[in-house]
């Protein structure tokens, strides 16, 4: 039959029907093909518009209206600064994981782990939604590791795998999983300096200023964030202990991760990819403002098993602007330059030689300690690509 301007007019009702009622993983698949149907979906819209837009969903006629993302291969650069951001979020979830299968809340969102009861309830002390919090964040890391390397595929980039160097052992506590990891929880070195840095009003880093730490214990030795086993479950110091590392290691993360992106963001050049940046980076300084006001309620004690000092941050010598448990939003600083009014900000931002800042501040945090030579030459291949991109190339 001869196909009539109503018919085909009536057929891409019929398409435009199914397309409103498309789940999430079509929807999923229809972005990876984008050309076709948005281009099939712009011309009926226009014919629509003649035989009567009102009887289209108008939250479909908002949607259409979304211009098409862009198709076209990356510039080597683009893609250099989004495959080092996908190797740090791969990174970040496996950390993550390892927190949420014993600490946080197991379910489909997040599987693997049945949580460790006395970890959890550790943690529990510093929030009785700490568990809630730690799943969500999880899952935020898996979906941009997910989003970015898909989305480098779609612009004809490689995605990045670190699967080869999935090595390191899991805890042997209750709870968690069996399996190997990219990440080491149990033998931290954090640096708790970023509570400083964010309560200063004199100092920025990216103007050469240093910051003491809040948990000066936390930068000497090695410390798990995790039980290694459930020999670590007790003394209830001890295990309060790990709990108030974890916190601290939390806001530690995640403040990095609210420095790189706008760091990064600086020299990628297509708009596009700089919308990634700018819409993924501040999730981070969301998780970083949580755990932030989270460590602010650690408890105070001494590890009997290793005499790791939790301080009162709240009084002497620790206290004022530079230490006050509830001063969790960032105190204005000088940025850019020292003549100009101080302001509030995230810091740092140098964009020069941001991966690798972020790559050794990882490997400083003893995140990866027991790792192979070729992880930490793939890792810095990576960092350096990231680097060694400018805007326009
Ligand atoms: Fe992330
Ligand atoms: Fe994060």
């Amino acid at each position: 039959m001869k196909e009539t301007a109503m018919n085909k007019v009536d057929t891409q009702m019929n398409d435009l029907t199914n397309g409103q009622q498309l789940s999430v993983e079509e929807n999923a698949e229809e972005r990876v093909k984008p050309l076709k149907r948005s281009l099939s979906r712009r011309s009926f819209l226009g014919k629509s518009l003649a035989v009567g837009a009102g009887t289209i969903g108008a939250g479909w006629l908002l949607t259409d209206r979304t211009p098409a993302y862009a198709t076209g291969t990356l510039i080597q650069g683009d893609a250099d600064i989004l495959r080092f951001l996908s190797a740090a979020e791969i990174l970040e979830t496996d950390l993550w994981q390892q927190y949420n299968e014993l600490g946080g809340i197991q379910d489909s969102e997040v599987p693997g782990g049945s949580g460790s009861k006395l970890y959890t309830k550790a943690l529990s002390r510093l929030d009785a939604d700490m568990d809630q919090y730690i799943h969500d964040n999880t899952e935020d890391e898996f979906t941009h590791f997910t989003f970015i390397n898909a989305y480098l595929v779609s612009r004809g980039a490689q995605p990045v795998n670190l699967d080869q160097f999935r090595t390191l052992p899991s805890s042997q506590a209750t709870g968690a999983q069996q399996i190997p990891r990219l990440t080491n929880l149990m033998q931290l070195t954090v640096d708790t300096s970023y509570w400083t840095k964010y309560r200063s009003r004199s100092g920025n880093p990216d103007l050469g200023d240093t910051f003491p730490p809040a948990v000066p214990g936390l930068l000497q030795g090695q410390f798990p964030a995790i039980p290694r086993s459930d020999d670590d479950l007790r003394p209830n110091k001890h295990i309060q202990a790990i709990a108030n590392t974890a916190a601290f290691h939390f806001a530690f993360i995640e403040q990095g991760g609210t420095s790189l992106y706008p760091s990064l963001a600086q020299r990628v050049t297509d708009v596009e990819v700089l919308r990634v940046l700018l819409s993924i980076g501040p999730t981070e300084t969301a998780h970083f403002q949580t755990w932030h006001d989270k460590a602010g309620n650690v408890i105070p004690l001494t590890d009997p098993t290793n005499g790791l000092v939790f301080p009162d941050l709240n009084s002497p010598p620790f206290g004022g602007e530079d230490f006050q448990t509830n001063l969790i939003m960032p105190e204005p600083c000088p940025f850019l330059n020292r003549t100009f009014p101080v302001c509030s900000i995230i810091r740092p931002t140098e964009t020069n030689g941001a991966a690798m800042g972020a790559l050794n501040a990882l490997t400083a945090d003893g995140l990866f300690r027991g790792q192979s030579q070729a992880f930490f030459a793939f890792l810095t291949q990576l960092a350096q690509a990231a680097d060694a991109a400018q805007r326009g190339c």
